[in-house]
């Protein structure tokens, strides 16, 4: 099958980039690399030394045999480009990956925040107008975050996959029930835009018959697959700074070089999880069950596992000997929240959950302690405050 894979050249696009070629999909690479730029514009660089995107797709025909291709495009700039491109590829499936995806980074400045809705929303409206204009009959699975649904008390209910079932009282008092989406609550301006790209897929599902698959994705963790480790040229990037690290990745990497584990507040905020090898097998398995025509979307809870933030920094810390620090939380956001989550979906497609073992975390903490030398320890700190009341206490370290 033709595959564009939209945001190929990130962190998640890939490792998922790269598996679908090795199962034979003819893979186009579609990336702005402005996840390479802005790494620049912060002055930081991925823990792990990552290849240009022409070295890797080199090294990938070298080492698999399959050719991938490489189009370096704006989706949210470059609209008539991705028109034709979509009418001369005519794909079979999209995977949307290319968006700004770090929360911190969307809250910085006025400049970070209006990028980042520009971007997303932008970019994904384009792709759905372009589908549209191009007649292309083409599968988008895009990659949501559980983040949409907040992380608030669900007062111990499960959360469901995208949908809820509610009761609405008649005027004459009967009621009937309705499936609809669940309710948004976004905690940042990124997770926002996720939330705007849903709305978007609904209309275009309802309105133009757009097949959609949306991933709700919990935080991904761990930074190499199979794939990727074959040859040093193919390694998938390790961000560990303040903006763009998430935070398991981030406790392994400070046990790695002896900094002490950076929990915010309580760390009774709790969070959904996923392996890289998970996140990159759910995208095939998405691609593998289209919807059918006429289908709504299809929306599936990408996460294995939920762990408050506190038992995580424990966890890390008992395997590696590291100190946990507790720290003024940047985020404006509940002290603690509970997160019980419904993942069917993916189970019954298969999906045999990595779950946090301690060789895996064991792996992680390996890579990290390899390029320690790479680290600058002064992009650690979380510096990117929601309001001016946290960073206040980021100042003062109340
Ligand atoms: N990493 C996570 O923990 C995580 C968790 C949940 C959801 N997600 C979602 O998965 C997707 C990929 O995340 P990631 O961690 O790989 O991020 P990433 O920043 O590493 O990768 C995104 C890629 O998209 C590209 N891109 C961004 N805007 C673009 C544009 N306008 N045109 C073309 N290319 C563009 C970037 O250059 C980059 O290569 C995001 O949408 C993110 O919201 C990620």
């Amino acid at each position: 099958m033709k595959v564009f894979v939209l945001g190929g050249d990130g962190f998640c696009g890939w490792p998922c980039a790269v598996n679908l070629a090795h199962r034979g999909h003819d893979v186009v690479i579609v990336d702005n690399l402005s996840r390479r730029k802005i790494d620049i514009d912060l002055g930081v660089e991925s823990l792990t030394p990552i290849a240009t995107i022409q070295e890797r797709l080199r090294a990938w025909e070298q080492v698999d045999g399959r050719a991938m291709r490489f189009v370096h495009l704006d989706i949210a700039r470059e609209y008539e480009r991705l028109l034709e491109l979509l009418r001369s590829e005519r794909p079979e499936a999209i995977v949307h990956f290319a968006e700004q995806r770090a929360a911190p980074y969307s809250m910085k400045t006025s400049a970070t925040k209006r990028y980042t809705v520009d971007n997303n929303v932008n970019g994904t409206h384009n792709l759905l107008a372009a589908i549209v204009e191009s007649g292309v009959d083409v599968h988008i699975v895009h990659l949501g975050t559980m983040g949409v649904y907040g992380y608030g008390s669900h007062r111990g209910a499960t959360i469901p996959e995208g949908y809820l079932t509610v009761e609405v009282p008649q005027p004459d008092g009967s009621r009937f029930t309705e499936q609809i989406l669940h309710p948004t609550n976004p905690g940042s301006v990124y997770h926002m835009t996720k939330t705007l790209d849903q709305l978007l897929f609904f209309y275009y599902n309802k309105n133009d018959s757009i097949r959609i698959t949306d991933l709700h994705q919990g935080i991904v963790w761990g930074t190499n697959t199979s794939l990727t480790e074959k040859d040093p040229r193919l390694t998938n990037r390790f961000d560990y700074d303040g903006d763009y690290g998430t935070v398991l990745n981030r406790f392994l990497m400070q046990a790695a070089i002896g900094y002490p584990l950076t929990v915010h507040g309580t760390g009774g905020q709790t969070r959904a999880f996923i392996h890289i090898r998970d996140s990159v097998r759910c995208v095939q398995l998405a691609l593998e069950h289209p919807p059918t025509q006429g289908e709504k979307v299809k929306i599936f809870n990408q996460m294995t596992e939920s762990h408050r933030v506190a038992d995580l920094a424990e966890k890390v810390a008992a395997l590696t000997g590291a100190r946990v620090d507790r720290l003024p939380n940047p985020r404006n956001e509940a002290i603690e929240n509970d997160l019980i989550v419904d993942n069917r979906c993916f189970l019954e497609l298969g999906l045999q959950p990595t779950t946090l073992d301690d060789g895996l975390l064991t792996e992680v903490v390996d890579v990290a302690r390899r390029w320690a030398d790479r680290c600058d320890r002064s992009k650690i700190p979380c510096r990117s405050a929601w309001t001016s009341r946290q960073a206040e206490a980021i100042r003062t370290g109340a």
